[in-house]
């Protein structure tokens, strides 16, 4: 059969992952598609001798490669919303599929890409652009497809993950850390992205598209990163039977749907609890199945590579299809035109169980005045560990609450950061038990 030509745009870790999987693998990829696949054009401004690209055209005009007649599938892994929106969109116009790793693209821009994809009869595949090596997407999109989904939670950003693991068990400093990452290609190009919490923002957009079906609304989603975290908090958490993961958290409630990042207590006893290292996992809870949790590498070159050459395959069999270009799963899992208009939540109407930690002078009575603002806030304590004084005489105060509105949990705090006893700020941490209620 015709092989299949494919053009890669961009030479980066994800690139030059994909090129060598694709070369590794070929015997196995055409036994699995019946047609051999191709690289036979490679765009990029620096050419990468380590890699077997002979005889194939390279060049620096990314715009006149995704106009060549010959490709059939562009490959974007630039990153970025500038240049890669301009070529996603153009390729589609050329009538190409498209396989991208760009989660950034998809959340700010993919309901129009979505939309120019499905008038041109194409697919644009992004496997790639969540949790890297995990097939998460086709889980929510084909896998629990018989489900209602209630929500999900993840561990979605590796360099977080990773961050996070190598500060708490070897006591590393952050930036040590952080360094770490972007050389072993795990972060972002600007890796703020990954400890702010933006590049975890973007997939959760992503995840929730397709586990509600609703539109991709990157704006709403409340996030929050891991920079201001304390390895204090880290050890007082453990102290309590639980660990700090950076989560997203995807969640219909009867007012609308949660969408959220920010660093959250869980109870060590969870197998999210234990995800490590660059790993990613993605827990979701599904009326039919229950929950269930899905595990693996969540950046670099191998894992992430493993998601884009699964989504050419998908791509080829399509090909491979009568009525080419026609593919039977919309790309937000739901029929393009039955997309829900369900609310995202504002934060301050979340609702979530807190750890707060109040630097108290150690006097009489403070405690009380405490529990005397939650009381009538009608804000239930789990558990209150209280340690002895440090700094001068202050004393360190731990109190975990049970689930409660956010906007009732500011009035409460704004109210103890305003006794003459309290020093500001309260430290607040989100809690999830990550059972299967609401
Ligand atoms: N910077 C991302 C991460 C890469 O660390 O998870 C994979 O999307």
């Amino acid at each position: 059969m015709k092989p299949v030509k494919l053009a890669i745009l961009g030479l980066g870790t994800v690139g030059g992952g994909t090129v060598r999987l694709l070369q590794q693998n070929a015997a196995e990829m055409t036994r699995r598609t019946g047609r051999p696949i191709q690289i036979t054009h490679v765009g990029t401004r620096r050419p990468r001798p380590d890699l077997p690209l002979s005889g194939v055209d390279q060049r620096d005009d990314f715009m006149a490669l995704v106009r060549e007649p010959d490709v059939d599938i562009v490959i974007e892994v630039i990153g970025g919303t500038g240049l890669a929106r301009e070529l996603v969109m153009e390729a589609i116009r050329q009538g190409k599929h498209v396989v991208t790793a760009n989660k950034a693209l998809l959340a700010e821009y993919g309901n129009e890409i979505f939309e120019a994809a499905e008038a041109h009869d194409v697919h644009v595949a992004f496997e790639a652009a969540v949790a890297g090596g995990i097939p998460i997407i086709k889980v929510l999109r084909e896998g629990l497809a018989g489900n209602r989904i209630e929500w999900l939670a993840g561990i979605i950003n590796g360099t977080g993950n990773f961050i996070l693991t190598e500060m708490r068990d070897k006591g590393r400093a952050f930036e040590d850390v952080l360094t770490e990452a972007q050389a072993l290609g795990y972060a972002e190009a600007d890796p703020t992205f990954d400890v702010e919490g933006i590049d975890a923002a973007h997939k959760l957009t992503i995840l929730a598209s397709i586990a509600f079906g609703v539109p991709l609304q990157f704006d709403k989603v409340y996030t929050e990163g891991i920079t201001r975290l304390t390895r204090q908090d880290v050890s007082y958490a453990e102290e309590l039977g639980y660990r700090i993961k950076h989560l997203g958290i995807a969640r219909r409630t009867e007012r609308g749907i949660e969408l959220r990042v920010h660093p959250t207590l869980i109870p060590e006893s969870c197998l999210i609890a234990n995800v490590n290292g660059v790993k990613n996992a993605v827990l979701v809870q599904s009326d039919a199945v229950g929950p269930s949790l899905y595990y693996g590498a969540g950046a670099g070159a191998g894992p992430t590579a493993s998601a884009v050459v699964a989504d050419v395959l998908d791509l080829v069999r399509i090909m491979n299809e009568e009525g080419d270009g026609q593919h039977n799963v919309p790309h937000l899992a739901f029929q393009p035109d039955a997309l829900a208009d369900t609310p995202i939540l504002p934060a301050d109407q979340m609702y979530t169980a807190y750890y707060l930690r109040l630097d108290a002078e150690d006097q009489p009575g403070v405690l009380a005045e405490v529990t005397g603002i939650l009381s009538r806030a009608g804000i239930n304590i789990d558990a209150i560990l209280q340690k002895p004084q440090q700094n001068g005489g202050r004393i360190p105060v731990i109190l975990l609450t049970q689930p409660v509105l956010e906007a009732r949990m500011n009035q409460a705090i704004a109210e103890i950061e305003a006794l003459p006893a309290i020093h500001q700020p309260v430290v607040r941490i989100r809690l999830e038990a990550l059972d299967s209620q609401p």
